[in-house]
């Protein structure tokens, strides 16, 4: 073990001096911890972790110590907690069974239902004493800290990795409680997720958000935007429902109409346009006499196409010909 830690240490020096200039601006509320205790040290901080690592050295079962592996074990960064910045002084737990009745827990084991629900707050709370950063600035009132999900319900922080952090194995975290949402993504037309191409994070900030839906941005054509600008515009003919909300014919997680569709067209357009070219019931040719409705053949226009097939511009058009979204 002792090996090991001096490995971790060696390959600690090094990235946390990389880390302490350019990563510091991340959280810019991560506190030192060698300006709080004076004369940080490596040693220092090893000697402080060695008041709980001296019992828990390693287990096979939930190994504690791998947690020198990931950004909260490395020890040349005067930032980097120790395992009481975590867990709490833990006093109790530290003296033992003095009670008869076992040995206490730690001050924070960040266990669910551990603590009253209306301390769940706390589970976070440890967290936030060091990550109150610029995107956790709307964590508290946010779908999740409202309904007791707390950090580590998402981060493994003594795991080598957090799934949760990389592309590739994000939307498994995700999916653990969003069925739904993994429904959606086995659907015939989705955003490239299965891939780890498009991420739920490329969207959503789970930690919080003043946007609706914990959305990145703060409104959900913005979000759009930032990888689809061609439908940002600015047109000389806009469609109105596309300047009020990309969801008023998609759906962002997936369906069974491609692309991306709320509703097949005609329908969908027919849920708004009620007129007589668009609805197809009385308004094609008339035979006979031109007063719509006596007798009429069903519009060309809808029979066996689709209204985009001439209304092809329909996110909106710079046409000099007039706003029909046809070129
Ligand atoms: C003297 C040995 C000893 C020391 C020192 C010690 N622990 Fe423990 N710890 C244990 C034992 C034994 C258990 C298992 C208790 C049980 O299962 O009832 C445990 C359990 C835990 C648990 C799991 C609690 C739970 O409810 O699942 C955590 C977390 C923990 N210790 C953290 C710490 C931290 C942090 C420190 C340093 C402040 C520390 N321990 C110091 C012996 C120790
Ligand atoms: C960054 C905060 C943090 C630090 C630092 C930290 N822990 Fe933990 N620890 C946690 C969290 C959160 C859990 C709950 C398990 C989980 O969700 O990943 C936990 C769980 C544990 C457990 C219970 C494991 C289990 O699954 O039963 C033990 C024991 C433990 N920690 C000991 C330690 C020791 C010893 C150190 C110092 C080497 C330490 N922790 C440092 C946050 C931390
Ligand atoms: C004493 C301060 C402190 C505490 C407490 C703390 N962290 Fe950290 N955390 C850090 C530092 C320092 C980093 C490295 C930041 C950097 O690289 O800019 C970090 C990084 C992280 C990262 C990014 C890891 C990566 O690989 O990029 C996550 C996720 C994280 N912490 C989650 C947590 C969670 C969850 C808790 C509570 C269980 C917690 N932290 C508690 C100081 C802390
Ligand atoms: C619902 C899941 C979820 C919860 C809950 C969650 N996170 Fe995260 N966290 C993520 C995801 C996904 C990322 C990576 C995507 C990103 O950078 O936005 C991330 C990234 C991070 C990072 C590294 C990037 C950064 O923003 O600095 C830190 C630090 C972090 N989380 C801390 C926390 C803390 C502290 C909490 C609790 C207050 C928390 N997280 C709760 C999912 C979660
Ligand atoms: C392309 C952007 C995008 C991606 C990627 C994305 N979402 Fe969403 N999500 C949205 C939008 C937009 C809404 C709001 C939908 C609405 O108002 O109809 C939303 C809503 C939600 C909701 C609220 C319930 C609902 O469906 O309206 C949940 C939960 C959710 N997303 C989870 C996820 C998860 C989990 C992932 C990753 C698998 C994910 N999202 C990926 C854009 C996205
Ligand atoms: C431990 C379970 C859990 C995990 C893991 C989890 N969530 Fe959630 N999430 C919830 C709960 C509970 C809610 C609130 C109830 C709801 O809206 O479904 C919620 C709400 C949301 C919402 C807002 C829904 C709304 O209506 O405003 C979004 C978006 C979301 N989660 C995205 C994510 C993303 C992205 C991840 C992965 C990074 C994730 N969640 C991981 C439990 C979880
Ligand atoms: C992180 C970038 C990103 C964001 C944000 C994003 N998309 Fe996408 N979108 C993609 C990628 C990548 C594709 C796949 C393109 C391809 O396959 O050529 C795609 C494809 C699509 C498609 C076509 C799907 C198909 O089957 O061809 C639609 C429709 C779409 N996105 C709508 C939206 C909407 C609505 C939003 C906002 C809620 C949104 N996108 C946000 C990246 C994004
Ligand atoms: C009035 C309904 C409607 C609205 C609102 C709408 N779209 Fe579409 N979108 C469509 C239709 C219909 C298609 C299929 C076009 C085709 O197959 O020719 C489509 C196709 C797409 C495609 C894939 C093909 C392409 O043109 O790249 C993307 C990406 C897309 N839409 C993004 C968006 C975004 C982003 C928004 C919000 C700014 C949005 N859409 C709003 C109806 C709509
Ligand atoms: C959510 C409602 C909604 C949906 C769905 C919708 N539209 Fe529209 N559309 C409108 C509104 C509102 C206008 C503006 C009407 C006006 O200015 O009189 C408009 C305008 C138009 C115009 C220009 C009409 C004119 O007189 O300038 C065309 C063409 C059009 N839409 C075609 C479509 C097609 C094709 C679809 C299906 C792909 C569709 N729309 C879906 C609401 C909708
Ligand atoms: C064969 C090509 C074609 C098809 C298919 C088509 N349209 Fe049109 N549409 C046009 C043309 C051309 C105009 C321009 C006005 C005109 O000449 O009547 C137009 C005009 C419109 C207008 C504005 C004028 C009005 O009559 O309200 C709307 C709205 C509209 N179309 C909706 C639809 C919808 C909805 C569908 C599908 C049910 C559809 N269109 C299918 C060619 C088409």
């Amino acid at each position: 073990m002792v090996q090991i830690r001096k490995r971790f240490l060696a390959l600690a020096a090094v990235t946390g001096m990389l880390m302490a200039s350019s990563l510091f601006a991340a959280d810019s509320n991560l506190p030192n911890l060698g300006s709080t205790t004076g004369g940080y040290s490596a040693q220092n901080a090893l000697k402080r972790d060695a008041v709980c690592t001296r019992c828990h050295d390693e287990s096979e079962t939930a190994p504690v110590l791998t947690i020198y592996q990931t950004k909260h074990g490395v020890r040349g960064d005067s930032r980097t907690p120790t395992c009481q910045s975590c867990h709490g002084e833990s006093e109790a737990h530290l003296k033992g069974n003095t009670s008869g009745k076992g040995r206490p827990a730690p001050d924070h084991v960040f266990k669910k239902g551990v603590y009253a629900a209306s301390d769940d707050k706390d589970r976070a709370g440890q967290c936030m004493n060091c990550h109150k950063g610029t995107a956790r600035a709307n964590w508290d009132g946010g779908a999740h800290q409202n309904n007791q999900v707390a950090c580590n319900d998402c981060h493994k922080v003594h795991a080598p990795a957090d799934n949760v952090l990389a592309k590739k194995t994000q939307t498994q975290v995700c999916f653990t409680c969003h069925k739904e949402q993994r429904a959606d993504s086995r659907k015939v037309s989705t955003h490239p997720i299965d891939a780890g191409k498009v991420v739920c994070s490329d969207c959503h900030n789970p930690h919080g958000s003043v946007g609706p839906n914990l959305l990145k941005k703060n409104t959900i054509n913005e979000t759009c935007f930032t990888c689809h600008a061609d439908k940002r515009g600015p047109f000389l003919w806009e469609h109105q429902p596309v300047v009020d909300s990309c969801v008023n014919c998609h759906v962002p997680h997936g369906s069974n109409i491609a692309p991306l569709m709320k509703t097949r067209t005609p329908f969908l357009c027919q849920s708004c346009h009620d007129g007589s070219h668009a609805s197809g019931t009385a308004a094609g040719r008339s035979v006979g006499g031109n007063q719509a409705g006596l007798i009429a053949l069903p519009s060309a226009n809808v029979v066996g196409r689709g209204c985009n097939n001439c209304h092809s511009q329909i996110h909106g058009s710079n046409s000099p010909n007039g706003g029909y979204f046809q070129r």
